[in-house]
């Protein structure tokens, strides 16, 4: 996912740019670039490099600037190169542009518009400078920028500079995310909170069809046909500003860390002084007046999902089904009519689910959204939203937020339901649970060294909720090791992936519910005597010398605990490797294209 960044006022817009595209890096880039007016040559400069921010810093020989705009690219239009870096500049070098999202009209827009010039690059941001270039021949510059914008089909986040005004930076959002924060010295704006933290006490999310007018003392909203529109600020959250790595080596590892706390800041907003649970009443009804529940999600966010369907079956007595996102969005099912659809994204922002809501909105169903980021594109289009209350999570490899989502989302089926199942005390204990688990953390080092060490596969097994786990597992694992790794029901294996077991093959086991654990200690002597590795993790009520024990929990909340070893062992196998553990290859934490 791209990252833009800006800033205009009386401090160092060198500085606070690239601070705000250094917050941004959690997103994934491959290059990097900055729009900069040099307050000493008085002049716009612009550089950019592939690779990683650090290779950026060492070209720029600007000390100072007053205005600046800049970006991180995940590439999507064009490859991995310097002249694809952004910013991006129309022909008569007149407009400085960055831009996140994709225009999917752009080769129209090029034939109809620039059939004559000639362009360095091969993204659509190049056509947008230009098309910006065009109508400036005839309008004025805010008019000339709202005409190109009316033309663009598909997302854009934009900031824009003009050279023939060195005192306004222009900012326009439509489907991919962009936010204005009033700087202690100026303005600031950035694709996420985490970018505005360190320089905004206060901020907005832009709406669709927003176009700004920043200056250095404020800023001015329009739409896209010049109507003035009024707006008002929110204070800066203060979990965002939390967001740095501390004592901890890796991010990944401060958020394997930080679960317990999180747990606890859950039930604090989602439970009352008599423990009852606390969301929105409009919220509970939706749930409680639909017959099914279908649940929209990616990769660790559909894990989540996995674990919530017993969870919303057994205490809401509703049909629940998980989804992929990406194949629902294609291949819809057939859909009852009294249905109500979750999503569950970390980010908010993840294309797959964009692209399921507009569909479902379009055919009028109830849709919630479940996430950590409540500026979020997924939390402000759904009919209503739930945070996790995660704090921003900087890992590409998402551990805090699974165990979040699952927690709330326990929260959530149970006050929607009418079980007395102690839900506040069985996740109040989990977290003093994984507390007391963190303390052997070393343990769990020793055990990836013998049991992955000179391994290029592996896998994990378990039965119901310890299937879902085992799929979240395998993810982690593969992920940040690139050990490649698959999570499988255990009763499959003799179905045909036991024919991979050999002689030292490592297999991670999971058991925790009582109902099948005698059936998974079975799978795990098929594999044994095929001479295949099995270290099995469980929770102690059930499984007999587990490798790595854990205490006994509801059987429907142990996902929260069986998954930190398994967090814990991707974490160590990458680190012996040497790999780049917040930061994997061809990653990005969100993916905001299908
Ligand atoms: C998980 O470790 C991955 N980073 C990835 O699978 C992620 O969960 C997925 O892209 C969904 O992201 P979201 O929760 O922000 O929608």
């Amino acid at each position: 996912m791209c990252g833009i960044v800006g800033y205009l006022g009386n401090g160092n817009a060198k500085e606070i740019v690239l601070d705000g595209l250094e917050r941004l890096e959690y997103r994934g880039y491959d290059s990097a670039g900055v729009g900069l007016f040099d307050s000493e040559r008085k002049t716009y400069r612009i550089f950019k490099e592939k690779g990683r921010i650090d290779d950026l810093k060492r070209v720029i020989n600007t000390e100072s600037a007053a205005a600046g705009i800049g970006h991180t690219r995940w590439a999507t239009h064009g490859k991995v190169t310097k002249e694809n870096a952004h910013p991006h500049t129309s022909r008569n070098g007149r407009f400085i542009v960055v831009h996140n999202g994709v225009v999917d009209n752009f080769r129209a827009l090029r034939s109809e518009y620039l059939d004559a010039f000639r362009l360095e690059s091969e993204t659509d941001t190049e056509i947008i400078a230009n098309l910006f270039e065009v109508f400036a021949a005839a309008l004025p510059v805010q008019d000339a920028i709202r005409e190109g914008l009316k033309r663009l089909e598909g997302s854009y986040a934009l900031l824009i500079m003009d050279r023939e005004d060195s005192g306004t930076v222009y900012a326009a959002k439509h489907k991919s995310p962009l936010l204005i924060g009033s700087a202690h010295s100026g303005v600031v704006a950035g694709s996420d909170l985490m970018a505005l933290a360190d320089h905004a006490d206060a901020y907005l999310a832009l709406e669709d069809g927003t176009f700004a007018e920043l200056r250095p003392d404020g800023f001015s909203l329009y739409d896209l046909n010049g109507g003035a529109l009024d707006y008002t600020l929110r204070e800066m959250d203060a979990e965002v500003v939390e967001s740095d790595k501390g004592a901890y080596p890796h991010y990944m590892l401060k958020e394997i860390h930080e679960q317990p706390i999180i747990l606890r800041r859950i039930l604090d907003a989602y439970t009352d002084e008599e423990e009852r649970p606390d969301f929105p009443n409009s919220v509970l009804e939706t749930i409680r007046k639909s017959g099914r529940i279908h649940i929209l999600a990616a990769g660790t966010s559909m894990h989540a999902g996995l674990v919530a369907k017993p969870l919303f079956e057994t205490l809401t007595e509703k049909p629940a089904e998980v989804h992929v996102a990406s194949e629902f969005a294609h291949h819809t099912p057939l859909i009852d009519s009294d249905s109500l659809f979750i999503l569950i994204s970390q980010s908010g922002e993840t294309a797959d689910l964009r692209a399921c809501l507009n569909r479902l909105k379009d055919e009028g169903y109830p849709t919630l959204t479940v996430t950590n980021v409540r500026t979020s594109t997924l939390a402000r289009e759904a009919d209503a939203f739930v945070e996790i209350h995660a704090g921003p999570e900087i890992a590409v490899a998402s551990t805090k937020a699974y165990s979040a989502q699952i927690a709330v989302l326990s929260l959530l089926a149970h006050a929607a339901g009418a079980s007395g199942m102690p839900m506040k005390r069985e996740i109040s204990n989990i977290a003093q649970s994984i507390e007391k688990f963190l303390e052997q953390a070393d343990a769990v080092h020793d055990h990836v060294k013998s049991m992955l060490e000179g391994k290029s596969h592996a896998f994990y097994i378990g039965r119901g909720v310890d299937h879902a786990v085992a799929l979240e597992a395998s993810l982690k694992l593969k992920e940040i090791s690139y050990i490649h790794t698959e999570g499988l029901a255990a009763g499959e294996l003799k179905h045909g992936t036991l024919a991979l077991i050999e002689e030292g093959t490592p297999v991670f086991a999971l058991i925790s519910q009582p109902s099948t654990a005698l059936h998974t200690q079975s799978s795990i002597s098929e594999i044994e005597s095929r001479g295949g590795r099995v270290l099995t993790i469980g929770t102690e009520d059930v499984a007999e010398e587990a490798h790595i024990a854990l205490r006994k929990t509801h059987p429907l909340l142990a996902p929260l605990v069986l998954v930190v070893p398994a967090q814990l062992i991707a974490y160590y196998a990458a680190l012996e490797l040497g790999n780049d553990i917040d930061k994997p290859r061809n990653l990005a934490k969100s993916v905001t294209v299908e």
